[in-house]
């Protein structure tokens, strides 16, 4: 089972960015506990991340034929018409995550353009929200389709 974790912008900025926010793990930390757990649940994982809402979009184009796509969007998710429908043509079963909890902050944060093309959305664990969303991904996908 091949799942794709996508970072998207300012991402790359964790540990340094707003830490109160988001913590003091930075985004190679977080991709090793993703990779850690992944090992356990005997799937295989692979990384992207970028600040380019062009780059995400194609990523998730190449995405296709994968089993499953984890998402934080970060700021293009309250904003981007353009990767809800990349979502959507990729056909992938997806889950949307984010570190902080979107509904506790600014208003504007808690609505996200993408979330209506995932399975769920898992919010506000810092970075175990990934791997919740790893978790529930591997648990539905193996519901749906046993291997
Ligand atoms: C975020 C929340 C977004 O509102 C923000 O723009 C981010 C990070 C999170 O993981 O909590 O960049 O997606």
């Amino acid at each position: 089972m091949k799942i794709v974790i996508l970072h998207g912008p300012n991402l790359n900025m964790l540990g340094k960015r707003e830490p109160g926010i988001y913590g003091l793990m930075t985004l190679d930390n977080i991709n090793s506990e993703i990779k850690k757990r992944a090992g356990e649940l005997k799937v295989e994982v692979s990384f992207f991340q970028s600040n380019h809402e062009g780059e995400i979009i194609d990523e998730i184009h190449r995405s296709t034929g994968m089993d499953g796509l984890i998402i934080n969007p970060a700021g293009y998710g309250h904003t981007s018409i353009a990767l809800l429908d990349a979502v959507k043509a990729a056909g992938i079963p997806s889950v949307e995550a984010h570190l902080s909890n979107i509904h506790a902050r600014e208003e504007f944060r808690s609505h996200t353009m993408t979330s209506s093309a995932m399975i769920g959305v898992i919010s506000g664990f810092g970075w175990h929200s990934y791997i919740l969303a790893l978790d529930a991904l591997v648990g539905y996908l193996r519901d749906k389709k046993p291997e």
